[in-house]
């Protein structure tokens, strides 16, 4: 199965090693508080090549445009692709407050999805390394490149957000749109049987966001996290210009 239940930990340094092994973990043991949100991924991944502010996350989900409403389910995703290929390799998820209905949370392994895919589907897998595709939120930094991001680390970046499409030059773009559903059809099955998860105030997601997908169910009644991208050094490198961890330094115009 490619869904994960994070384990859960206090300690930082063992948080750390979850997330490296397992792509995610639940750091448990922590205020509620921006203070608390900016603190914690220093504390689980040590030196950073950034570290923006944290940004809150209310009604509305995690969309920065409002595109997922509270009463419905957000499907698993990948964060920052606002930021194109440079997008944070780490997310964390600090809750402050839970909703009082719902709100559970959902991991896909993306690793594990490839594997079974280079066996099963290596048509798929295929198109997925090796051919580009426009990532391009609209207004945002344009990228063009493959949905699985190979940096020059050897580190693969997975991704899947609600913008995907054909490239502009693509040599047979009804065949690529084809396979960006079956991608995009394929993660938003395996999220929706994932097992659920409920973060506790206090309680911080930490997530590989190269590896791994996130998404959360329907809720009813405040819900407030922190919400922090990291780029770590072991990122694909810093997008150009200000940051934030929300999409607002994201815009070509900034
Ligand atoms: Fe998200």
């Amino acid at each position: 199965m490619t869904g994960t239940l994070p384990i859960r930990t206090a300690d930082p340094e063992e948080a750390a090693v979850l997330m490296a092994r397992n792509g995610c973990a639940l750091l448990t043991g922590r205020g509620t508080d921006a203070a608390a949100a900016q603190a914690v991924a220093g504390d689980v991944l040590g030196e950073l090549l950034a570290l923006p502010d944290a940004s809150a996350v209310r009604e509305g989900g995690e969309g920065d445009r409002g595109l997922v409403g509270a009463t419905e389910e957000m499907g698993v995703h990948v964060d920052g692709f606002a930021y194109g290929d440079r997008h944070p390799d780490a997310l964390f998820l600090l809750c402050a407050r839970q909703s009082a209905e719902g709100g559970q949370s959902m991991l896909v392994d993306g690793e594990g999805v490839l594997q079974q895919l280079a066996h099963i589907d290596p048509e798929l897998w295929h198109f997925l390394h090796e051919v580009p595709v426009d990532l391009t939120e609209p207004d945002m930094h344009a990228t063009c490149s493959p949905i699985v991001l190979r940096l020059p680390s050897g580190r693969c970046a997975i991704r899947r957000s609600p913008y995907m499409a054909p490239a502009p030059d693509a040599q047979d773009p009804d065949r690529d749109a084809t396979l960006i559903a079956r991608w995009s059809d394929l993660l938003g099955a395996l999220g929706s049987v994932a097992p659920r998860f409920t973060l506790h105030p206090g309680e911080v997601l930490c997530v590989d966001n190269y590896r791994m997908l996130h998404g959360r169910g329907p809720f009813a009644g405040e819900r407030v996290l922190w919400r922090i991208w990291a780029w770590s050094p072991r990122s694909g490198g810093l997008p150009e210009g200000a940051l934030h961890s929300d999409s607002r330094y994201a815009a070509r115009s900034a």
